[in-house]
């Protein structure tokens, strides 16, 4: 039988933007509510604060701002949008958020659809929405990461409640010709064996249905983290895959402009830099404002770097996501901007 070669195009980063909720609350403010303190959080994560879902605000709405900056960067009008993939695990509809954020965006051609990989989503989906582009199915795709861990959060519980955050974060894919392309190489893995050192399990609620049948009630319990064995998960596969990653894609550590990491924990940050030696300041970090804002961290910092500036056209951006599932991956991505 003959073989057939696919010839694959590029695709190009052309726009982003983010969005948090208004309110934000410090370290001491937490101190107020469970026993813990502003420097026992930030000597052990970074973190100085985080943003939360306010009881006026919706992850289809923060994902909005987020996709609607995105979109105003690209200057793509929002019916050209092929694609729209939203990376989240909190969505306000469990059968899917992303429908209703085509509709207020207006983006009436799309196709519009959630993927759930907890704090790796982001990755995830840019990978998913760069094959639809690069195989030539499709031209213009948005990728959102945004959640909403405050509503499945214990804030009772000071072991996991003061990691997290709400956030959204957005990025404008587009399809080029293969010498443009941006998205340079890719590894994902997942882990279910490992599942249970994070999980947000459904909670075990079986109802009388019909005599001698019963059904379970839909719900979940907040959070269950084993912290220790997420930090030894991170510290040890991230910096595997990133070396994976870059050896199969020929790239020094000395030539990235940036380290992009998921948002976890400034001395997971730290301790994958010095692995690479890359110097801390090519490692870009707002964990202190943010806290882990799962699926949206990546595209969040993304947006932040590139608004101040520090981020430019042409940059080598080395980027990993890690998280429930067990769930990895890492990108090597060239930043293009709008034309
Ligand atoms: N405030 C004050 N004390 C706290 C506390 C808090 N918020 N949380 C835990 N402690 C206490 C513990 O009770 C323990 O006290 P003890 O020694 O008297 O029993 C002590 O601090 C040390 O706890 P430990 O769990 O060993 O701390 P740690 O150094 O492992 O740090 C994490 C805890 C959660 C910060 C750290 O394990 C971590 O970041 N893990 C990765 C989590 C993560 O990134 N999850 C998301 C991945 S996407």
């Amino acid at each position: 039988m003959a073989e057939t070669s696919i010839t694959l195009g590029g695709v190009a980063l052309v726009g982003c933007g983010s969005a948090t909720p208004a309110q934000r609350i410090s370290n001491d403010q937490l101190g107020q509510r469970v026993d813990t303190n502003d420097s026992w959080i930030r000597s052990r994560t970074g973190i100085s604060a985080r943003h939360v879902i306010g009881p006026d605000e919706t992850l289809t709405g923060l994902s909005h701002q987020a996709a609607a900056n995105a979109l105003r960067m690209a200057g793509w009008e929002s019916e050209s949008i092929d694609l729209i993939l939203l990376a989240t695990s909190t969505p306000d509809d469990l059968f899917g958020s992303a429908p209703q954020l085509q509709a207020i965006l207006g983006a009436q051609k799309a196709v519009a659809f959630d993927l759930t990989a907890a704090c790796s989503g982001f990755l995830f989906a840019l990978v998913t929405a760069a094959q639809f582009l690069r195989t030539g199915a499709m031209r213009r795709a948005l990728v959102i990461g945004a959640d909403q861990l405050s509503r499945w959060v214990d804030w009772d519980d000071r072991r996991s409640c003061v990691l997290f955050g709400d956030g959204a974060g957005a990025v404008a894919l587009e399809a080029t010709s293969p010498d443009q392309n941006g998205l340079l190489g890719f590894q994902l893995k997942s882990d279910g064996s490992r599942g249970d050192c994070l999980n947000l399990p459904q909670v075990q609620n079986y109802l009388s249905l019909v005599a001698g049948n019963s059904h379970q009630q839909g719900g979940f319990k907040p959070i269950q983290m084993n912290g220790q064995e997420v930090y030894k998960f991170a510290v040890r596969e991230v910096p595997t895959i990133l070396q994976s990653l870059l050896k199969a894609t020929n790239t020094k550590p000395e030539s990235l402009d940036w380290l992009l990491l998921h948002q976890a924990n400034q001395r997971i940050l730290d301790a994958v830099a010095d692995r690479f030696a890359i110097p801390q300041a090519k490692v870009l970090s707002n964990l202190a404002e943010y806290g882990n804002t799962s699926a949206a961290t990546i595209p969040l910092m993304l947006d932040e770097a590139v608004q101040d500036e520090r981020i430019k056209p042409g940059q080598l951006i080395a980027s990993s996501g890690f998280g429930a599932g067990l769930s990895w991956g890492a990108a090597l991505i060239r930043w293009q901007g709008p034309a």
